[in-house]
């Protein structure tokens, strides 16, 4: 495989083919291009070369993936073959009957991102953590503590480690470590009635009566986990440290979220600079048993794939003010739904108040919203609904540059991208099988 090629292995994947990435290629022209498989074929095509005088600096071939009967040929050119490369790829296709492909570094530019297309591939993530979880600033209310910071580093190797399809490792919490939780937990919960939303509430009581959700007791990922499946699809996994934004929102779209398992330091039970278990059991897993917010989120994800960076920096901004910090209408009240709102007593009780300023949610404002990661948000973004705040997403999504659209196949675990006749086709079926389901059951309800 060429460098900078990224090719999509496996049998359902075949037909697409992406530029990954740029090294090694920005001084040269490259070419893809297939020919039928007879003795010969290639010689014909190294004296085209030859007689324009272009130097070839890369050469390499591979059977077709679209055609069994030809192999396909990868060829870097030098730069100055470019004043050639017109009669080249004319004398390509029309002397010989090759089919090219020309990936110039103008098209290079507009390469599609590398995105996780199975489950599994989510592995990868663990070693790309911008930071290691036991590594704190000077300012971390843990700092200074080499007890606590060895126990994150406890926590971090779990996620290190983890791979995809194992349990998560139970954790037993020191007193310490309970006492910090039970301190949250009561606050907050006093607080959730009146500034909850419905979805909230509605799901708590499970948690409480299948979860471990008590005062004096930090529930475990694992059971967390299992519960959520059941509910929604979506699934917990331990993360060592901050993820890139393209790495967490592509979670998303398996339906996982990256989650934390340490607990804040104990000298301020009612702060932390960053995610925690109680940010993430109180604040997010509520919400995700949820079906509408679930599928919400996966949208997030999915729309995130393949992106560029500029629509990831957006969707970043958009999952912030929504999953993280985002308000619903409920009749005529307004209500916290966003995981830093729910996670945080002081942040619940001013974004309710008279301060702030409340806006209804609206993707292309949303998108580029500037915000702080360290004080309250000057601004909140008020959603109607999920089904509404989801729909908005996808035709957000419908902007993002993509040569393709993507969909989840829950019974693979696999992205399936959406570029071929032959996905198209899986899908057309799929809804015309959901369809004949439909009908029938209206007849039988009528
Ligand atoms: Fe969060």
């Amino acid at each position: 495989m060429a460098n900078g090629v990224h090719s999509m292995n496996g049998d359902c994947l075949q037909e697409s083919s992406y530029i990954e990435e740029s090294s090694g290629l920005n001084d040269a022209i490259s070419l893809i291009f297939s020919l039928r498989e007879e003795v010969g074929a290639l010689a014909k095509v190294l004296r085209i070369f030859e007689e324009k005088e272009v130097n070839l600096t890369h050469i390499e071939s591979r059977p077709s993936r679209l055609n069994k009967d030809e192999y396909e040929f990868f060829i870097n050119l030098e730069n100055k073959s470019i004043p050639a490369l017109e009669e080249i790829i004319r004398s390509l296709r029309e002397g010989i009957g090759a089919n090219v492909h020309e990936l110039s570094r103008e098209k290079r530019k507009d390469a599609v991102p590398w995105f996780p297309r199975s489950i599994q591939e989510l592995d990868r993530f663990a070693n790309q953590i911008l930071s290691y979880g036991a590594e704190l600033d000077a300012d971390h209310p843990g700092f200074k503590d080499p007890v606590y910071r060895a126990r994150r580093k406890e926590f971090a190797d779990i996620a290190y480690n983890y791979r995809h399809g194992q349990p998560i490792p139970r954790v037993t919490y020191t007193e310490e470590e309970k006492r910090t939780w039970g301190t949250v937990f009561r606050e907050l919960k006093t607080l959730y009635p009146s500034h909850a939303c419905y979805e909230h509430n509605h799901i708590f009581p499970l948690l409480e009566k299948y979860c471990g959700y008590q005062e004096d007791n930090i529930p475990q990922l694992e059971d967390v986990s299992v519960f959520l499946k059941s509910c929604t699809g979506f699934r917990l996994r331990p993360v060592a440290g901050l993820l890139s934004s393209r790495d967490f929102l592509a979670g998303l779209a398996f339906r996982v979220f990256h989650s934390t398992q340490y607990i804040r330091h104990s000298s301020r039970p009612m702060y932390t600079p960053e995610p925690d278990v109680c940010h993430e059991l109180l604040g997010h897993v509520p919400l995700f048993a949820d079906p509408s917010f679930a599928q919400f989120s996966q949208e997030i994800g999915l729309a995130s794939l393949g992106a560029p960076d500029e629509y990831i920096e957006k969707l970043a901004t958009v999952y912030w003010f929504t999953v993280e910090f985002g308000l619903c209408k409920e009749g005529n009240a307004i209500k916290a739904y966003g995981a830093g709102l729910l996670s945080s007593f002081g942040e619940l009780q001013y974004c309710l108040s008279e301060k702030p300023t409340i806006e209804p949610l609206n993707l292309e404002k949303t998108a580029v919203q500037k915000y702080l990661v360290t004080e309250f948000q000057p601004i909140y973004y008020v959603a109607e609904s999920f089904k509404d705040a989801k729909q908005k997403i996808r035709k957000y999504a419908s902007t993002i540059p993509r040569p393709f659209s993507v969909r989840y196949n829950p019974y693979t675990e696999r992205i399936e991208v959406l570029d071929n006749v032959k996905q198209l086709k899986n899908l057309a079926d799929a809804i015309t099988n959901d369809m004949g389901l439909l009908c029938n059951a209206l007849q039988k309800v009528k």
